[in-house]
């Protein structure tokens, strides 16, 4: 047994994958949770994730545009495009997890409110249950579109990564009080249009805690201290195995990528080693 209480034997693990609940998650038990219970998001790209997501009780399954780096190779979240959310939004849905599976709308793809619905529509086609775009204010009216239609709206406010080129880096949002008012006003039209949370990203713990408090609606929070009702991750960095950056409001245990180039340099290390 490793330090995770973890064995291996003929391919099954000693970990007892029923031990969670047996509920689906709705975007209604995620609101539930509200001051009650935290939220634990993470991000999930394709079918085995989702299964080990699922494994692990995660009530809330993002299809984040993260993808575009930490599958995908791209230098940001601005190269991704709606073709490629869909063909990892279907992997993630084959694995019918409880958790809900939200989607990102991915940049350029909300643009008006017609076309906001329309790549709603084909990311839920493919099996999302809901959907995440990018802005508050300035997005309303593609918000509105979206919900009046049915679809379950996860909001995100604060670093915006879609307008990572724009801004120049990943800034704290939120530290002086022209934008503190900003996100509060954000943060407030989201909840009055319907969305079911809210994701904050990179804001000012401070500002994160005040607006958790003043929304009806529960805050999911990425980067913005624990004032939130949930947390969201991208997985690979709680894991350790983002090959290239590691964000600063991540620890991970261990850097499981480490002991992954171990194990493959110990299973290439033993074909030559048989050939001696
Ligand atoms: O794309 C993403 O992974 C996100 C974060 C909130 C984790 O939007």
């Amino acid at each position: 047994m490793d330090e995770w209480g973890f064995t291996l034997e003929h391919n099954r693990s000693s970990i007892d994958y029923f031990e969670v609940s047996e509920i689906r998650e709705t975007p209604q038990t995620i609101q539930q949770r509200k001051g009650c219970e935290p939220i634990a998001a993470l991000t999930a790209y394709d079918y085995p994730m989702a299964k080990l997501l699922d494994a692990a009780g995660v009530p809330l399954l993002l299809v984040g545009d993260s993808l575009g780096m930490v599958v995908l190779g791209y230098p940001d979240t601005t190269h991704v495009t709606l073709d490629e959310m869909e063909h990892h939004v279907r992997a993630v849905a084959r694995s019918k997890p409880r958790g809900l599976i939200i989607a990102d709308l991915p940049f350029k793809s909300y643009e008006t409110s017609q076309q906001a619905l329309s790549s709603a529509q084909r990311l839920i086609d493919a099996g999302a249950e809901g959907v995440k775009a990018e802005g508050g204010l300035v997005i309303l009216s593609q918000v509105e579109s979206i919900i009046s239609a049915g679809i379950p709206f996860l909001g995100h406010i604060g670093m915006l990564p879609q307008s990572v080129v724009e801004e120049g880096g990943y800034k704290v949002k939120g530290c002086d009080s022209v934008q503190e008012e900003e996100l509060l006003a954000d943060a407030l039209a989201l909840d009055q249009a319907g969305a079911f949370g809210l994701v904050l990203e990179l804001v000012n713990a401070h500002v994160a805690t005040e607006i958790t408090d003043k929304v009806g609606i529960p805050t999911i929070g990425i980067g913005s201290g624990i004032g939130c009702d949930g947390q969201i991750l991208v997985t690979t960095d709680l894991l350790g195995t983002s090959p290239d950056f590691i964000p600063k409001h991540v620890q991970p245990e261990q850097l499981l990528r480490d002991r992954m180039i171990g194990m493959l340099r110990v299973w290439k290390e033993s074909l030559t080693n048989r050939k001696q």
